[in-house]
């Protein structure tokens, strides 16, 4: 049998507070624990994902920060960390990485030094999902050089339809210069509340616009108090509260996930 490739996904979404980080924590833990492999890359200088996973550094880790600002002196295998969980490991960002921009700005291929970091280490791994940062940065960009496909959390909000506009056309622009393979391969409708008018308006537009609901995943991620309590306290939900709403829906997401492998 051919050996199966690593899924390598992106989530991403220009708008902050959409449930980036919530969707890669608590995915990633869903498909742990039905047996998958799973690296989480924590591209976010605010580190939510490191911390929603319960993983604490100390001085002398190293971060992704370390393998992209200086990638002779570091071996990224020696940045992966464990979690408390079987199969779900992290790759952990530091706030050092906010100055990245900056400090690569003259170097040269510079928008594909992720991609160089995780290119040893994804074969080990069934899934890598990579957090990004709630902005057009360098970061994203390397993120997005370094992923096949970008799962979208879309909030059902107002001001949903734009982020998606913006997020589409950087992927495009992306594809068209650094990474032909990148490609949206799903949009998850988040902070769902079938009680609010607004909740209900978004979700119909999203499956109704013919570009976006061939996209659009069945399962919605509820607005759901558990999410964030869990992450606060660095347990994904489907460990720690496995029969909240949270939990079943991101369980759900990790079975449509994997429905929708890409040939
Ligand atoms: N479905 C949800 N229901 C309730 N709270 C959520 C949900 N998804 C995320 N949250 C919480 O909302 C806040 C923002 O979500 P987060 O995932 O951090 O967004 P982003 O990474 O896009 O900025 C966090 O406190 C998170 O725990
Ligand atoms: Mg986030």
């Amino acid at each position: 049998m051919a050996e199966k490739k690593t899924r390598l996904a992106a989530v991403a979404n220009e708008k902050g507070g959409v449930g980036k980080t919530a969707l890669v924590i608590n995915l990633g833990a869903a498909l742990a624990k039905k047996g998958k492999r799973v690296l989480i890359v924590d591209m976010d200088p605010q580190h939510n994902a490191g911390s929603g996973l319960g993983v604490e550094l100390d001085d002398d880790s190293i971060s992704v920060y370390d393998l992209i600002a200086d990638p002779e002196s570091h071996n990224a295998a020696d940045a992966v960390r464990a979690t408390r969980w079987k199969g779900l490991e992290l790759l952990p960002s530091h706030i050092d990485l906010s100055g990245a921009e900056v400090e690569l700005v003259d170097k040269k291929g510079r928008e594909e030094r992720l991609k160089a970091a995780v290119s040893g280490l994804a074969k080990d791994y069934d899934v890598v999902l990579m957090d990004t940062p709630p902005s057009l940065s360098l970061l994203t960009v390397n993120v997005f050089a370094a992923c096949r496909e970008v799962l979208v959390p879309c909030q059902t909000q107002p001001y949903a339809f734009r982020a998606l506009e913006d997020l589409f056309d950087t992927v495009a622009a992306v594809s068209e210069e650094i990474n032909p393979d990148l490609r949206v391969s799903g949009l998850v409708a988040t902070f769902y509340d079938r009680r609010t008018r607004v909740s209900r308006t978004i979700f119909e537009r999203l499956k109704s616009d013919e570009r976006y609901r061939n996209l659009l995943y069945d399962t919605v991620i509820r607005s759901n108090t558990t999410i964030a309590d869990s992450s606060e306290a660095g347990k994904p939900v489907v460990f720690c509260r496995s029969t909240s709403n949270g939990a079943r829906d991101f369980t759900a997401l990790a079975e449509e996930f994997m429905q929708n492998a890409p040939l």
